[in-house]
């Protein structure tokens, strides 16, 4: 059982400590919740994979507490520098290719010649990577297919029995709540690989160009981000989006000024703030789905505009089927 320690600077030491060891730490980020291990340890980083049930090996995102650090493990192009001096530490993450002396685990990559990579904003975040003094691979700190922990809670009830999880550093609520953005530059082509934390009106105002989409793009960029394919992201419970009425047997997630009535609902934002929404979104998904008891969960229609694509992006992977 994991042991959830409030993230002082004592409780900071001993998880950077643990993770030196190979074992793992949920640590919170202004994003979400991470599940944390030395980057540059084979074992360690596997066992992420086997804590969280993933199916196969998916490619991990690298932490790192600086540009420089960043340098040291990928070779950056105009572009890619760019937006690390406008967006880092933040919700930005770059898939660069590999530098071929790089102490990283091979095991990030999921045999891709790329990584990952970020500077995180969040204090715990960054006081974390400071004791562990080495790169941390992390992915969401949920089990394989679940929605991701905004809250040290969620990462409890979805981990706390992993033997591998040594520490949950509980930093409070992220205040982003949704997963990082991460750009890719296929044939040195800058690709919205998956939408999130930030918009992509804001990385196409610093770069002054647009951003490919990696669906339309060819199949290499499509498969570069193999987490992308999937039904993800997903609560027990069915869900309806777009819905403007609500069924006799459905929940709202309502979004908005208008919502309309219904027995059990929830709004991510009663004024239609795209920032509060993408904040709430999977605490809400969690709550709703617990009381859901078998209903459906019906969401109202959500702009897609600024972080409003993110949110729809995961509304409609926790929408797909389940494979
Ligand atoms: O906000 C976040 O990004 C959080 C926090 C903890 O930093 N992390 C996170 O990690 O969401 P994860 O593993 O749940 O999602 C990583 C995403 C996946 O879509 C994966 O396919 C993509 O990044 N990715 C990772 N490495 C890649 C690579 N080398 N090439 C292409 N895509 C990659
Ligand atoms: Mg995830």
């Amino acid at each position: 059982m994991a042991e959830c320690l409030s993230a002082t600077a004592e409780a900071t030491e001993k998880a950077g400590a643990a993770i030196r060891e190979g074992r793992l730490v949920a640590f919170p980020t202004e994003t979400v919740y991470g599940l944390g291990a030395d980057a540059t340890n084979d074992a360690a980083v596997a066992s992420i994979f086997e804590a969280k049930g993933r199916p196969r090996f998916n490619p991990l995102i690298v932490h790192v507490a600086s540009v420089q650090a960043a340098e040291e493990h990928v070779v950056f192009n105009a572009d890619a520098e760019t937006l690390a001096r406008a967006f880092w530490p933040g919700g930005l993450t770059l898939v660069l290719p590999r530098r071929a002396d790089t102490p990283l685990s091979l095991l990030v990559s999921a045999g891709l010649d790329t990584v990952a990579i970020r500077v995180p904003a969040h204090e715990t975040a960054k006081a974390l990577l400071d004791a562990a003094k080495r790169p941390i691979a992390a992915p969401s700190a949920n089990p394989s297919g679940r929605v991701s922990p905004t809250t040290a809670a969620h990462v409890v009830e979805g981990l706390g029995d992993a033997p591998q999880l040594a520490y949950v550093l509980d930093g409070g609520a992220c205040p982003l709540g949704l997963e990082s953005t991460v750009i890719g530059f296929p044939e040195g082509i800058p690709t919205l690989l998956r939408p999130g934390a930030v918009a992509r009106e804001e990385i196409e105002r610093v770069l002054g160009k647009r951003l490919a989409d990696a669906n339309a793009a060819s199949g290499e960029a499509g498969r570069a981000s193999p987490g992308q394919l999937e039904s993800h992201y997903a609560p027990g419970s069915a869900l309806r989006l777009d819905a403007d009425t609500v069924e006799a047997d459905e929940v709202l997630l309502a979004f908005g000024p208008r919502a309309p009535d219904a027995e059990t609902s929830m709004n991510l934002s009663p004024s239609g703030d795209l920032k509060e929404a993408a904040a709430n979104l999977f605490a809400m998904l969690r709550a709703l789905d617990a009381k859901a008891g078998g209903r459906r969960i019906a969401v109202m229609p959500i702009p897609d505009e600024g972080l409003g694509e993110a949110i729809n992006d995961r509304l409609k992977r926790a929408a797909a089927p389940r494979g």
